[in-house]
């Protein structure tokens, strides 16, 4: 099965609306040659409209960082599925480790939001992982079982047909530190089996799963030259257009 590589950036909480245009001209601009490779930015929700009109009809795609499950009501500072979609976005990452471990978001709460994405039509991108205490003590497939089982309960594989997995080690987010070739490799092979387990063959073998985890120029093509990585998902190094698309570019 033939995978489009992603490459995916999540610019968190960094950039002011119009910090956030300028960059995603410029990254329009790079990308005029990209092809065969799909390419994501996620702004802040006060960007993603303005940043969305920018890259209107290029290779640039949007994504949302978050989302809300309920459709709408009296739920002060959120933004549900349907208002990230009406303001063009395509993708929305869901339980990133950032929103696992500072605003208590569960493997339940991220299946809700799976939901609602999903009725929406945006297609999510969830992310998994294991912190580092939870590696040392071996317990990193335990968790990653558990994240994806009770992420993705009640699911039917068609209703996921647009979804993305990431593999995001949290002690590697942020910090500079990668997984070695080895450590991504087997949990890659890991998710792809459990995909297939949990689902079927044809839906394992079709689902992207991306690394994310201080990814950056330096060691993209270590990292996706491993066997089932397709593509990934980049905090810091997609901040700056020169570094993201030097990334990208692997792909062509
Ligand atoms: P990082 O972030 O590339 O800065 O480590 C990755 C992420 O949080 O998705």
């Amino acid at each position: 099965m033939n995978r489009i590589p992603f490459i995916s950036g999540n610019w968190k909480m960094y950039k002011t609306g119009s910090e956030a245009v300028e960059t995603a001209k410029k990254l329009v601009d790079l990308c005029f040659d990209v092809k065969n490779v799909e390419v994501m930015i996620a702004p802040s929700f006060l960007s993603l409209p303005l940043v969305a009109a920018c890259v209107q009809g290029t290779h640039v795609k949007i994504g949302a960082q978050n989302l809300y499950f309920e459709k709408e009501g009296a739920f002060t500072g959120e933004v549900s599925a349907g208002m990230i979609k009406t303001a063009g976005a395509e993708y929305v990452i869901i339980g990133h480790s950032e929103r696992r471990q500072y605003f208590g978001e569960t493997d339940t709460s991220v299946c809700r939001k799976l939901r609602s994405a999903i009725n929406e039509g945006l297609k999510p991108i969830m992310c998994i992982g294991e912190t580092e205490t939870e590696r040392d003590q071996e317990k990193t497939f335990l968790i990653l079982d558990k994240q994806v089982s009770d992420g993705l309960k009640g699911f039917g594989s068609d209703e996921l047909k647009d979804l993305v997995l990431a593999y995001e080690p949290v002690w590697a987010i942020g910090t500079g530190k990668t997984a070695n070739t080895k450590q991504v490799n087997e949990v890659h092979q890991y998710l792809r089996s459990l995909l297939c387990k949990s689902f079927s063959k044809d839906f394992s073998s079709r689902t992207r799963i991306l690394y994310g985890g201080s990814v950056k120029p330096e060691n993209v093509k270590e990292l996706m030259s491993i066997k089932d990585v397709d593509g990934a998902l980049v905090g810091g190094a997609s901040l700056d257009p020169d570094k993201f698309i030097k990334i990208i570019k692997y792909y062509l």
